[in-house]
């Protein structure tokens, strides 16, 4: 079984640019493929920004910023994919983009071999690899947000993915990429999104209610639980479109009310208020 050689992301935004870093520091030659070359530059300077910020923390050599850099070519044009080992789709978490990039760069991979995986959270791999012409060498890779600090990696094989396509995966997140890998079934939210979303959906509903301030909300989970960071900023962090879109998706599936987004998530995302990435979520940012 060949180790991943050349990597392929699709989406340049928080989690994207995080893939793409996590990828290029293993050494792996990386191709970011976003929709304009605007969005492509934005996506480079998120990474360099990322990389500094590491930088300054001690976490990496400045001259290793620059190699891990250099290693990421950023393109709007897909076909650049053509070559790639593997790629990772992380688009918007929306059912209709994803299936057009699965039918469009499916076909387009040259290598036999080559792997198309998604980081979706919640929209079925199965689907996705119906769609690609290549279902058995697809499969979901979930990753953390923020990708270079969180250690775990999800694993979705869904119903037709090939076990030789499972253990190359593996093999790349956990040798390659240094994560940590835990295995899920092909069902919306998968383990963590499973238990993490209904609490934050929870936490909107409570500061919806009026039982307590945002900030109250958040200390409450950081100093009475031990949490790195409270609901309420955590959404901020992750996009509040983000969560809305995981939400739909896992209620659609189960018809669980907890998963159900509820209205003033709704209304923060139509007003724009997206979190730290809008500069407004639950809180503002500079
Ligand atoms: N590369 C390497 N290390 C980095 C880095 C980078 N680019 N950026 C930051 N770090 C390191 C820092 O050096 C620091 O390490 P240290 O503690 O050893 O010094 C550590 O990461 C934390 O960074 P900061 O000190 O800058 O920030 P905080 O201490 O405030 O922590 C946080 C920020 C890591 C976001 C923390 O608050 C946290 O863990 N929050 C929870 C995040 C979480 O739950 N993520 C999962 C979201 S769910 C998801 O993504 C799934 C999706 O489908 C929705």
């Amino acid at each position: 079984m060949s180790p991943i050689e050349s990597v392929g992301i699709v989406g340049g935004g928080l989690m994207g640019s995080g893939i793409a870093e996590v990828s290029s520091r293993a050494g792996i030659p990386v191709t970011l493929v976003e929709i304009s070359a605007e969005a492509a530059d934005q996506a480079q300077s998120r990474i360099e920004g990322s990389l500094r910020r590491a930088e300054k923390r001690g976490k990496i050599e400045a001259a290793e910023v620059e190699d891990v850099l250099a290693r990421i070519s950023f393109t709007d044009a897909l076909e650049q994919l053509a070559q790639c080992d593997l790629v990772v789709e992380a688009a918007s978490e929306n059912e209709q983009v994803k299936l057009d990039l699965f039918r469009r760069i499916g076909p387009m991979l040259e290598k036999e071999d080559a792997i198309l995986a998604s980081n979706t959270s919640s929209i079925p791999i199965v689907k996705l690899g119906a769609v690609s012409g290549r279902a058995g060498r697809v499969m979901g890779i979930h990753f953390f947000n923020p990708a270079p600090v969180m250690k775990l990696v999800e694993l979705i094989p869904s119903l037709t993915t090939s076990p030789e396509t499972k253990s190359r995966v593996a093999t790349f997140v956990e040798d390659q990429l240094g994560k940590q890998a835990i295995e899920a079934t092909d069902r919306a939210g998968f383990v963590v999104n499973s238990l993490l979303v209904p609490y934050l959906l929870s936490a909107i509903r409570m500061y919806e209610a009026g039982y307590a301030s945002a900030e109250d909300i958040d200390h409450g989970m950081v100093l009475g639980c031990g949490h790195p960071m409270g609901p309420l900023a955590l959404c901020d962090l992750i996009g509040l479109d983000t969560i809305r879109a995981i939400g739909a998706s896992m209620y659609d599936e189960f018809k669980e009310p907890l998963y159900s987004p509820p209205p003033l998530l709704d209304r923060m995302v139509e007003a724009g208020l997206l979190g730290k990435k809008s500069a407004q979520g639950f809180y503002p940012y500079k």
